[in-house]
């Protein structure tokens, strides 16, 4: 076994400065469902717009999984973890740690993550879930981190994986044009250098929890143009307008926490990678942090809000565009259900 603060002893007992072990992203992955679901189609689901939805939320489009094509949440999450598995060069059976990240997992039990064992055939790896709302990317990589700086594990598997279609209110006009379906994954290996993943900052405030909750109090039908048979016996309930402003102050004030932790501001950042929950969110947080836009990825356009999805989506995405370099420092925040919120400050390997 070995231990987080490796001291070293040399030369007659002289001491040597602690090493540090952490967690390094070698590999990132995702998959998004074929099914693209347009601001244009919602029109003819609910009372909305495409003008509303583009102007309120930045999103035009989201995509919706599909039970045609097989596309559980553990299906898309062992799809995106096959390709930051192969990115990173990691073997799927050197795994020790597979942490998925997740709302809606295919079953109440067992486990998305040991679906996703189950398909990557990760024998030697434990495998199990993290429930934090939007936030359970994070928290999924702080436990992974976590072990990998204590020696109780090497090589890990961390996903973000959602189908949030399946708990989506379609006659809610104020939720259902917001969501979407997607995984994201990143592979982790010890380093002892400077880069790797630094810290992850969390917090959750459990008093909020009526902002946005899973409710069985009405029943809901999956529209007939979405190929989904069935969905879960609850659903996505939401009092916007208050966890907007929640979102905005939780999200900026671990930011400036996580950045001060390492004597960083707004200005070393090459790249935010916030949750996409709303563009005029972000760009609320980029400017507290005064971070300029051209410095936060943002692809909500695209995919709606993916809950634990986003910022693993986002952050391959941004990887495989080549906008991340050796010894950038990358920030990831995120905001969810529980209330739950996050920061990671990240020094890129490549
Ligand atoms: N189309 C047209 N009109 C709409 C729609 C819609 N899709 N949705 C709401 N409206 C209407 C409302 O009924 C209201 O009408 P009224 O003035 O006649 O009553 C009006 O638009 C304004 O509604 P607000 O809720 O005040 O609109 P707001 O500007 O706050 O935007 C939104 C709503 C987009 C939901 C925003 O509040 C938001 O993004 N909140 C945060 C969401 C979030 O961060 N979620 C966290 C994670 S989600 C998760 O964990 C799965």
């Amino acid at each position: 076994m070995l231990f987080s603060l490796l001291i070293n002893f040399s030369n007659k007992g002289a001491y040597k400065e602690p090493i540090m072990i952490k967690g390094r992203i070698v590999g990132t992955g995702s998959t998004i469902p074929k099914r693209i679901l347009t601001n244009k189609e919602l029109e003819n689901i609910v009372d909305t717009s495409d003008e509303w939805i583009m102007r309120r939320t930045g999103i035009k489009e989201r995509r919706i999984s599909s039970d045609g094509q097989r596309e559980e949440t553990s299906d898309l999450a062992a799809s995106a973890s096959l390709k930051a598995l192969e990115m990173g060069g990691i073997p799927a059976e050197t795994l020790d740690m597979i942490v998925v990240g997740t709302v809606t997992p295919d079953r109440q039990f067992p486990s998305a993550a040991c679906f996703v064992q189950k398909a990557l055939k990760a024998s030697k790896a434990v495998a199990f879930d993290v429930s934090a709302g939007c936030s359970g990317f994070l928290y999924a990589l702080s436990v992974a981190g976590n072990a990998i700086s204590t020696g109780s594990c090497k090589n890990a598997l961390v996903i973000g994986a959602e189908r949030l279609s399946t708990i989506t209110n379609w006659k809610d006009r104020s939720t259902c044009v917001l969501l979407g379906d997607g995984a994201g994954a990143v592979v982790l290996t010890p380093t002892t250098d400077h880069d790797g993943i630094l810290s992850t900052h969390l917090g959750s405030d459990g008093s909020y929890w009526k902002l946005l909750y899973a409710s069985s109090e009405e029943t809901y039908e999956i529209p007939e143009i979405l190929d989904i048979a069935e969905g879960k016996p609850f659903y996505i309930k939401m009092e916007g307008n208050r966890l907007f402003k929640k979102a905005v102050s939780c999200l900026a004030d671990i930011a400036v926490s996580a950045l001060e932790h390492h004597d960083l501001s707004g200005s070393d950042i090459k790249l935010m990678v916030p949750h996409q929950a709303n563009l005029r969110i972000i760009q609320a947080v980029a400017e507290k942090l005064s971070i300029p836009m051209d410095k936060v990825y943002t692809n909500i356009h695209k995919y709606g809000n993916t809950s634990s999805a986003s910022i693993p989506i986002a952050l391959d995405e941004a990887n495989r565009e080549g906008l991340l370099k050796a010894g950038d420092y990358v920030l990831l925040v995120t905001f969810g259900a529980g209330l739950t919120w996050g920061a990671s400050v990240v020094k890129w390997y490549s």
